[in-house]
């Protein structure tokens, strides 16, 4: 109808990572663009519930439907694309809705693992990963066996390439939040810590520092920081050593995603993870 055009237009369109990686695996048939565009909707809606949650003014550059419409009908036009995406998912097979589905299940629960770590300062590795794999990378992993289901593909091959994208991909998101401009990033930079995100780059710093240093940034969390500030607890992560070794890390799941591949001839599933993980925004 002519409210959810409205509200789309006002829509940047983002990297398209979930499909990229369905058509690479399994090419373009219609139930593949079928599954795409499902997938893409249900990422959408889930950024745009997101954005309510984070109370986010801006996404990919532009304000965000919250900012411009508030915050229900940002909700409601989530729940409308949501609600489309699995009418289209019926229709392709009850396996592909299943992944779909479990999928989403996870990423909705990741979503109340983020907000419920955001509460105080979490300094567990284990609460961190097991988060952004629901959050994040369970609809990448879900992309990637729907694509190799389609294609009549190893699942667990690619469900391992997928699942390691899928961290790899939220860690560098992690870091880009620390290291970026808001320009270049399309949204605030220097926004996880003062929204209680303990990231792996804090998570690290945290567990490598000195006893100084964890009451230093314990004192910076959930706080709102000037611009001096902002740029001193940046250069502190810096200097620590806590984004090398954060990178490091990317780059050691980077390399569990490619080895998954390595009886595959998949050189543009190869490239997605080094575009994903070289990315500046
Ligand atoms: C962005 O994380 C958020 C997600 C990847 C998942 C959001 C999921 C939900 C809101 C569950 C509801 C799902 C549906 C399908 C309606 P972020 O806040 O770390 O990233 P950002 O900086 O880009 O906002
Ligand atoms: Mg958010």
């Amino acid at each position: 109808d002519a409210k959810s055009k409205e509200l789309y237009s006002k829509i940047e369109h983002g990297k398209m990572l979930r499909s990229k990686l369905m058509i690479k695996i399994a090419g373009d048939s219609d139930d593949v663009i079928s599954a795409c565009a499902v997938v893409e909707m249900i990422h959408l809606a889930s950024l745009l519930h997101d954005d309510v949650i984070d109370n986010a003014n801006t996404r990919r550059g532009k304000a965000s439907i919250n900012a411009l419409y508030g915050d229900h009908s940002a909700i409601m036009f989530g729940d409308i694309l949501y609600s489309k995406a699995f009418s289209q998912l019926a229709l392709i097979s009850s396996e592909v809705a299943h992944i779909i589905a479990q999928a989403v299940t996870k990423l909705s629960i990741g979503e109340m693992l983020d907000v419920e770590l955001s509460n105080s300062f979490n300094t567990s590795y284990d609460d961190y990963f097991d988060m952004i794999y629901k959050k994040t990378s369970a609809l990448i992993e879900a992309s990637a066996v729907v694509g190799a289901t389609l294609s009549n593909k190893d699942t667990q091959t690619y469900a391992t390439y997928g699942k390691n994208l899928g961290v790899a991909f939220q860690i560098v998101d992690d870091i880009l939040d620390i290291v970026q401009d808001e320009a270049t990033l399309g949204k605030p930079s220097m926004s996880d810590l003062k929204e209680g995100k303990v990231t792996l780059p804090y998570l690290y710093f945290y567990h490598d520092g000195s006893d100084e240093d964890k009451e230093y940034i314990l004192s910076k969390f959930k706080k709102e920081l000037n611009p001096q500030e902002s740029q001193e607890l940046k250069q502190r992560l810096i200097h620590s050593g806590a984004i090398i070794k954060t990178k490091a890390k990317v780059n050691e799941i980077a390399n569990l995603a490619i080895k998954a591949l390595s009886n595959e001839d998949s050189k543009e599933l190869e490239m997605i993870v080094s575009a994903m993980t070289d990315r500046e925004f």
